[in-house]
């Protein structure tokens, strides 16, 4: 018999060499109680939550709770079935009615999570003789996507648009084309020129795709995201978005003004093929996604943590993933692994949970400390980080 999880031998030896020298796991952390979206008790310690994507706080919003206990009570605690049978609950048509509010689009499909969103659209519109360009940097659910549709994929260098330009040069005449983008890239915490990325797209035919997972709820002047901060939202033919980051729960989903795109639920696998949401996930997406509609205090609020952080750890000497602030991650490169995980772990003795990323969900091999702040990060909050920071960082040996 051939062992077919020896293919993970050198990952198994990789986790091993590190854990014996003494490193807590940083993959396996438990979070004991939550008290707050800022604050958790992790290892019996009150830890400051900077790994989070609950950027615009909502997990402990009173409404969203309240929606939610409300909707237990009267609907029960799942669908048991899928959107087309007997899996779509009044709950679930207010929380398209929601996204429809919040993006001005026509059309909202919700998926049981933005990953199925990704794989859902994605392999319904580009089949076997279509072409998808996309960023080399795109997230996992969006090859998968590419890869479940068995599209032609056609990656093209980060945030390039020559690249971008002569991909889409290169695809065969009155082939389907697909240009999929981000909004804001997770990793470094990048945004994408999406105004000109859409031109291209646009100038050459194609149809766009923005997967604005990281924008919802904090960037543009409604929260809908880059392209509504660009100028060019109404240039995307397909938004992608999920309710795990600001709007604090889990789902994802697809807002579009395509006239035809109704027709999806019909063909797209993973929106047919698996339960929905249970009738509370959609209550408190529902009503957090009202909420974030009136959310231009707290993003003022997040933009002004973001620019905090980002200035003070590059005072302190730290190499950041991006010159200025771009969104609501900042990403701390790290030479290697092992320092990355002393630095993790020297910051969680500190009381600061961050997420340690490394390949292949980072891009060019890196590994990073990734920092993603929340609107609810009281000053004071951003103070005691830096406080942290330096004090990890010098422990370590990553700054002087
Ligand atoms: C860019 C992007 N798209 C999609 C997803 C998937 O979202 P979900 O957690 O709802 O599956 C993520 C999750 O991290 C993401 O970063």
């Amino acid at each position: 018999m051939t062992d077919l999880l020896s293919k993970f031998d050198p990952l198994i030896e990789q986790r091993q060499a590190l854990l014996d020298r003494g490193v807590t796991d940083p993959f396996n952390l438990t979070m004991e109680r939550v008290e707050s979206p800022t604050v958790a008790i992790c290892n019996g310690r009150r830890t400051i939550l900077l790994g989070t994507y609950n950027y615009m706080g909502m997990t402990f919003d009173p409404d969203v709770i309240e929606a939610g206990k409300k909707a237990l009570d009267e609907f029960g605690s799942g669908t048991t079935g899928s959107r087309v049978l007997n899996g779509t609950y009044q709950g679930h048509r207010e929380c398209e009615a929601a996204l429809r509010e919040f993006y001005a689009m026509d059309h909202a499909m919700v998926f049981s999570t933005g990953y199925q969103a990704n794989l859902g659209i994605i392999s319904t519109l580009a089949g076997k003789d279509d072409y998808i360009i996309l960023d080399i940097d795109s997230h996992a659910s969006i090859y998968d996507g590419c890869a479940l549709g068995n599209a032609q994929i056609v990656p093209f260098r980060h945030n390039d648009l020559d690249a971008l330009e002569k991909r889409l040069k290169r695809v065969p005449e009155g082939a389907g084309k697909l240009v999929v983008l981000e909004g804001v890239y997770s990793m470094l915490g990048d945004i994408a020129p999406l105004k000109d990325m859409i031109r291209i797209a646009k100038e050459n035919g194609a149809m766009v795709l923005v997967d604005e997972a990281h924008s919802m709820g904090f960037i543009g002047k409604n929260g809908r995201g880059v392209a509504e901060a660009q100028g060019v939202i109404d240039d995307v033919d397909f938004i992608i978005g999920t309710f795990s980051k600001s709007v604090g729960t889990v789902g994802g989903f697809c807002v579009s003004n395509h006239p035809k795109f109704e027709i999806l639920r019909l063909v797209c696998r993973p929106y047919v093929f698996t339960a929905s949401l249970p009738p509370s996930v959609v209550a408190t997406a529902a009503t957090s996604i009202r909420k974030l509609m009136h959310g231009s205090e707290k993003r003022a609020h997040l933009w002004e943590n973001s620019k905090t952080l980002h200035a003070g750890l590059k005072k302190l000497g730290f190499m950041l993933g991006t010159e200025e602030p771009q969104s609501a991650i900042i990403a701390v490169i790290m030479p290697n692994l092992e320092t990355g995980a002393a630095m993790w772990e020297a910051l969680l003795h500190e009381g600061l949970y961050v997420n340690l990323a490394r390949p292949p969900a980072t891009p060019q091999g890196m590994t990073l400390l990734r920092c993603s702040l929340c609107a609810l990060h009281s000053s004071q909050q951003v103070e005691e980080i830096l406080g942290m920071f330096e004090a990890a960082g010098r422990a370590v040996g990553c700054i002087s």
